[in-house]
């Protein structure tokens, strides 16, 4: 996302060298959405597999985020025809032809979860994408969802400081059988160890509207980082190795998404699978940054509205 859309300026040969570096180094999925960029994070994707076997990677695609040409957000349609038409679009955009997790980016609060998962059933069905997905929904959508058909994943933040997830959400997906791409790990680079009070945000930038990075709540977000800090040092680690080892250890059945966009932030990340944390490490973690210790929302009030997950 951050390569094409929403944290700012981003250099096209740095994104695509850092996402080759993430294949070569064994990564094997790549997280986009059609709208991250209006299409652009699709064909960087592509321009970026070029010479790579596509059966090597696996890609999920968002759909359903309606945006003006300006970039504006417009709302969020996820009809079966919207959903037909968007992975037409996608297709010719990455080139390929099939994807291998399709899902819609919000549930759209004028369709039935049942009309649009339908959809992607039938497109399951003639062979264009292998497995469907959810983004930011709740216990109850996932269950209606799986109900008409086999649910692969959810997308979800989860993080130190986002664990909304883990009273409902996480036990319904669990007992689906539905496994959990984790985003916004590094709380959007907040959680990451290189996050400050004086880092300039561009107007373009999300983390300059985001309740977590403002005035006092960001003061008192940063001391929750430090103490983290302590921790990792004495590890011999970084923060943000263990926020993503953190998460990583909470199941098998959770993949860390990291918005890695440069080859130094992903080699970072990378780190994170030589931290393993026992006991000892994740009782001193809770005990720095317990449940619900962040200050502010993890979105802002009118995009939290289209959380189906926190309802
Ligand atoms: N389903 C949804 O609603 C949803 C929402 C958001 C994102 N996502 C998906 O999740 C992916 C990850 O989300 P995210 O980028 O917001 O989460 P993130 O991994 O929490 O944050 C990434 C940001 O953290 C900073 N950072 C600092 N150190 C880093 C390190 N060692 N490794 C990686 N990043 C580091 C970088 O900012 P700087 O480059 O500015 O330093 C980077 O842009 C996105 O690409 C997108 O595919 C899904």
């Amino acid at each position: 996302m951050g390569m094409s859309d929403l944290y700012g300026p981003a250099d096209e040969a740095e994104s695509i060298a850092t996402i080759h570096a993430a294949l070569d180094a064994g990564v094997t999925l790549l997280d986009t959405g059609d709208f991250y960029g209006m299409g652009h994070n699709e064909l960087l994707i592509h321009e970026a597999l070029r010479g790579r076997k596509r059966e090597d990677v696996e890609i999920s695609v968002k759909f359903g985020a309606q945006r003006a040409p300006g970039g504006s957000w417009i709302g969020y349609d996820a009809s079966p025809a919207a959903t037909k038409t968007a992975l037409a679009y996608t297709l010719r955009r990455l080139r390929t032809d099939y994807i291998d997790v399709y899902r819609p980016a919000r549930l759209d609060p004028n369709v039935p979860i049942e009309e649009t998962v339908g959809a992607i059933a039938e497109l399951v069905e003639a062979g264009y994408v292998r497995h469907i997905g959810l983004s930011e929904v709740g216990a109850e959508t996932l269950r209606r969802a799986a109900a008409v058909h086999p649910i692969s994943d959810l997308q979800i933040e989860y993080s130190l400081i986002s664990r909304g997830l883990e009273s409902e959400v996480l036990p319904a997906a669990r007992s689906l059988g539905i496994g959990v791409t984790a985003y916004g790990v590094l709380s959007r680079g907040l959680l990451s160890g290189h996050w400050s009070s004086n880092r300039e945000v561009n107007a373009a930038d999300f983390r300059g509207h985001s309740p977590r990075f403002q005035g006092e709540n960001l003061t008192h977000n940063l001391n929750l980082v430090e103490a983290l800090r302590a921790i990792a040092e004495a590890k011999g680690a970084t923060v943000a190795q263990i926020a993503i080892a953190w998460v990583a250890s909470r199941g098998s059945d959770i993949v860390p998404l990291v918005g890695a966009r440069r080859r130094e932030r992903l080699a970072e990340a990378l780190g994170s699978l030589e931290v393993t944390l026992g006991p000892a490490d994740l009782a001193a973690i809770e005990a720095a940054v317990p449940a619900g210790a962040a200050a502010g929302e993890r979105y802002a009030a009118a995009q939290m509205a289209h959380l189906d997950s926190e309802h």
